[in-house]
């Protein structure tokens, strides 16, 4: 059975042979052949595979996203409502197949999700991955039939987006000296220069990539703080403009408090110009601009920003923050955009149209401000780091507890629950320096999180998720992709505390290097049986 659970599926005796090469397709539906046979023949490991070729319909009483797959004695077709729902389908059949031994059981499947939101985040800040990265998780999310894909393109410790008409957040902006290291019980700068950025034909490339598998992508620019890369290339749009370097290590602190002056036009001009250039590369109607975590020390002594608080009445640095983040959200509208604000960016006087996405579950007055945005008629869209941040080991964060995750929050009235858009996993790179480490991180997560956003939310068994889970690690292998083997059961209470103190002060990948130790265990002893 196929993760994401699919709504109803009967099954029947018989199966069929299948062409993965190829698919007849609707003259409506050719924009999805791309997304089709991408999904039909991934980890297939023969190009071509004589059999049924399956026919593609659409029909317009069914959502975008809807399907209805048959397949029997006569052969199989999929009737959809969108090119997304005939991605979707195409990778439920390459489910059934990877579960079916290579053929398709005879069935009725009838499927849609329950969440219209479901996105994924990769912080390529951090750590900047190749582009050819981004494609192969771009893969993964259309099999787990994700419709989102958040690149969180700008940070203290780095800007990855090509800008013409800014050409320093490139040269200056998009590499930093040194990264802070915990390996081996030791925290050290590593001293090598690290960077690089995607250039917009890459980005662009990857837009229509992305869409032709169901994934509309979200680019997000933070502001008005994790914006240090930006202004070691432009000083001048700081409240006190001494020359600042990238940083070289993570968290919230002295190099935090680095904001884009909230009183500068210039501030204002830089980002619109800049956010031209990136609704030029990106169309999706939705940009994030961040507004999490801005230590707002130097806006309390600016000048120029305790004018603007004067002059329009704010209360306080709070209330500047949203007069700030008011001017970008307008600017987007009024291009045809909508913004999305981290929730610690929710203020009494932000405009209601921006999107929330909530990610701090009890502290920053995170729950109260999402519930009243959410009951004030506002969308959201929920990311707990609890649960959804993938970038904390599987003791901290079980896979189990990834899986039991529902978007909800207490004092959200009933009435108001369809303002919650739908749920986005994240992963942060702070300690993510390669694939492999970011694939351990996020396989089998995304298949949990998949159920979470696509399915209706009773009680879905775990159980019953790690059995359909079995045949993906197969896959994960076929694909070379690296993944957590051992996080289906959650570690006793001593251990999972443990390994969450190790991995703040010792070593971030504790869980993968055992793993590796005992696959390299397992083989030795191999070797010897021999
Ligand atoms: C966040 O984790 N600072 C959004
Ligand atoms: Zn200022």
């Amino acid at each position: 059975m196929p993760i994401p659970q699919v709504r109803s599926i009967k099954q029947y005796e018989g199966s069929l042979a299948v062409d993965r090469s190829s698919a007849r397709l609707d003259a409506l539906l050719e924009n999805a052949r791309e997304g089709v046979l991408a999904m039909l023949s991934l980890g297939e490991r023969r190009a071509a595979v004589n059999g049924t070729i399956i026919q593609f319909q659409l029909n317009q009483a069914l959502s975008e996203e809807q399907y209805i797959l048959s397949v029997g004695e006569g052969g199989a077709s999929v009737e959809t409502g969108g090119a997304a729902g005939a991605v979707y389908a195409a990778a439920t059949i390459s489910q059934l197949m990877l579960e079916n031994g290579g053929s398709l059981p005879y069935c009725l499947v009838e499927d849609e999700p329950t969440l219209q939101w479901r996105g994924f985040l990769i912080d390529v800040c951090r750590h900047f991955f190749p582009i050819e990265t981004l494609y192969r998780i771009v893969d993964l999310l259309a099999y787990y039939k994700y419709n989102r894909l958040h690149l969180h393109l700008s940070e203290d410790q780095g800007f990855r987006f090509e800008s013409e008409r800014f050409p320093l957040l490139n040269s200056i902006g998009s590499w930093r000296k040194s990264t802070l290291v915990i390996h081996n019980g030791v925290k050290r700068q590593d001293e090598q220069p690290h960077g690089g950025f995607y250039t917009k034909a890459e980005l662009k490339e990857l837009v229509r990539y992305a869409k032709a598998r169901g994934i509309e992508i979200v680019p997000e620019l933070d502001m008005p703080g994790h914006a240090l890369s930006i202004i070691a290339a432009y000083p001048k749009l700081a409240c006190f403009s001494e020359q600042v370097e990238l940083a070289t290590r993570f968290g919230v602190t002295d190099f935090s408090k680095k904001l884009f002056c909230a009183g500068n036009e210039e501030s204002y001009k830089f980002i619109f110009a800049l956010l031209d250039e990136i609704m030029e590369v990106f169309p999706f109607s939705y940009i994030h601009i961040g507004g999490d975590e801005a230590v707002k020390d130097d806006w309390k002594r600016c000048e120029r920003c305790q004018g603007v608080i004067r002059e329009h009445s704010l209360k306080n640095e709070r209330e500047l923050q949203g007069y700030f983040l008011n001017r970008v959200i307008d600017y987007l509208h009024e291009h045809g955009r909508r913004a999305i604000v981290w929730n610690d960016g929710l203020c009494n006087t932000l405009n209601q149209n921006a999107v929330s996405q909530h990610w701090t579950p009890w502290f920053l007055e995170g729950p109260r401000r999402t519930v009243r945005h959410i009951n004030n008629g506002g969308n959201a869209i929920f990311s707990p780091f609890t649960r959804l941040y993938y970038d904390y080991p599987y003791a901290m964060t079980p896979l189990k507890k990834t899986f039991r995750y529902r978007p909800m929050l207490p004092g959200v009235r009933k009435a108001n629950k369809k303002n919650i858009l739908g749920v986005e996993a994240a992963l942060w790179t702070e300690w993510v320096d390669s694939e492999e480490k970011l694939f351990f991180n996020i396989l089998p997560r995304l298949a949990a999180t998949a159920e979470t956003g696509w399915c209706k939310h009773g009680g879905a068994s775990y159980r019953g998720f790690l059995r359909r889970l079995k045949p993906h690690y197969g896959l994960y292998r076929i694909l070379r992709l690296p993944y957590a083997a051992h996080a289906e059961r959650t570690p006793p209470l001593w251990r999972r505390v443990k390994d969450t103190l190790l991995f703040a002060t010792k070593e971030t990948h504790i869980e993968l290097l055992r793993q590796k130790d005992s696959e390299h265990t397992t083989k030795q002893n191999g070797r010897r049986g021999d």
